[in-house]
């Protein structure tokens, strides 16, 4: 199990630190989450945090965006050369074209997914990506509850991807922690999004292993 922790639930106050902190303690990426108050009702970082981001990290990013001109937003990225950009299938006209352009800058596309949102309206992109991010929290806020239908979609998805033989890896997003990432693990999940567990707890050396199953 890979872990991105989300730096939504860091200290902002000394976010340096606590990216530094979460690297050293062995996560495998950053998880970024921009939000721009329209398409989700809460509004976090822009370009200026997040290249200040990029630069204490030791970590490769992976930045969710969860705003409604992703191609805007794509754009403003791409030259930080995070190694994942997602953005919400939702909010996206023509997916096939973002997933080109965001590939043409070197960075591998994701596409994520609202936990309403069914698996077949990613059917004829699925091996276009490389990662498809499914949310099991409504997207907007760190530290809510996790939502249980997302086990069945993770089982579901995992089978089309085997069945098709992509490398397409999944990754899940919201309320993961130490108590429901074995049932995840065991449903074919790849990387584990957290963010409340991990910089919530005393040690984030400690939390980052308990989710490592
Ligand atoms: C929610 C964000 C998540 C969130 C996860 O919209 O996409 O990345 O920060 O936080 P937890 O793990 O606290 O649910
Ligand atoms: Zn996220």
């Amino acid at each position: 199990m890979l872990i991105a922790p989300s730096i939504l639930s860091a200290d902002f106050g000394k976010l340096k630190n606590e990216i530094e902190a979460i690297c050293e303690a062995g996560c495998d990426l950053v998880h970024v989450d921009v939000m721009d108050g329209h398409f989700v009702p809460n509004l976090t970082i822009g370009p200026v945090v997040v290249s200040a981001v990029a630069k204490a990290a030791t970590k490769p990013l992976d930045i969710h965006l969860m705003v409604e001109n992703n191609t805007f937003f794509v754009e403003l990225f791409a030259s930080l050369k995070p190694k994942y950009i997602s953005f919400h299938i939702e909010e996206e006209k023509h997916p096939h074209r973002l997933i080109q352009k965001i590939r043409s800058y070197g960075i591998s596309p994701a596409i994520a997914l609202n936990p309403h949102t069914p698996i077949s309206s990613i059917e004829y992109l699925l091996e276009d990506l490389d990662l498809v991010l499914l949310m099991s929290v409504n997207p907007g806020f760190g530290g809510q509850s996790f939502i249980r239908s997302s086990i069945k979609k993770l089982q579901e998805l995992r089978k089309k991807i085997d069945a098709s033989g992509a490398k397409t890896l999944i990754e899940m997003d919201g309320g993961i922690n130490d108590k429901n990432i074995r049932e995840l693990k065991n449903a074919g999940l790849d990387i584990a999004v957290a963010g409340n567990y991990v910089f919530g707890s005393g040690s984030y050396k400690d939390a980052i292993d308990s989710l490592r199953v």
